[in-house]
């Protein structure tokens, strides 16, 4: 998939603070963060990069319109295989409905494909099921929680 014009894809940037923290805020609570918090955040993924692949989709002006990160498993099953795991995408706002969430989960899609993952799995609410559905994917058991609020 092509991604749309006027924007680009890269991995997130230290310097993504603002525009990636308030685009994630259309998924859930960010929290109290400071930047410093958040650099240190991304010297610690960029420490592991066959694992994590925090990708972002930015607009002419190099702010993030989009986030997604995808996490790739080491596993001893399936001779050693490899399963990718993708978290925390987001669109902002008055950014949704431009193709730019499934260009995320393309892209992401395409990394875990080329680490050699042989399945990509992710969890969401089912008014979002549709969305993934034309991303490609399909349901496929149930996700289970225990939270430690
Ligand atoms: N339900 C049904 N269809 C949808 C939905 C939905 N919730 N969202 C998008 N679509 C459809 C679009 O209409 C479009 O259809 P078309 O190809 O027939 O025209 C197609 O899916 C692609 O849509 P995009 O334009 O790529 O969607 P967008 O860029 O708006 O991103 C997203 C979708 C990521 C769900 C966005 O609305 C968003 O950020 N929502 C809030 C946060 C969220 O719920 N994130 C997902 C969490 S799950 C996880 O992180 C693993």
């Amino acid at each position: 998939m092509t991604i749309p014009s006027g924007y680009s894809i890269r991995k997130v940037q230290p310097h993504d603070y603002q525009s990636y923290t308030d685009t994630l805020k259309e998924l859930t609570t960010v929290g109290k963060l400071r930047n410093e918090d958040f650099e240190k955040v991304c010297t610690y993924w960029a420490s592991l990069p066959e694992i994590y692949h925090p990708m972002v989709i930015v607009n002419g002006g190099n702010s993030v319109v989009a986030t997604g990160m995808l996490l790739v498993e080491q596993k001893i099953i399936h001779q050693c295989g490899h399963v990718g795991h993708i978290e925390d995408i987001a669109v902002a706002g008055t950014e949704q409905g431009k193709k730019l969430g499934m260009t995320m989960i393309s892209e992401l899609t395409r990394i875990a494909k080329a680490a050699g993952c042989y399945k990509v799995i992710l969890d969401c609410s089912p008014h979002n099921v549709q969305f993934y559905e034309k991303c490609g994917y399909k349901e496929s058991g149930v996700e289970m929680v225990k939270r430690f609020d």
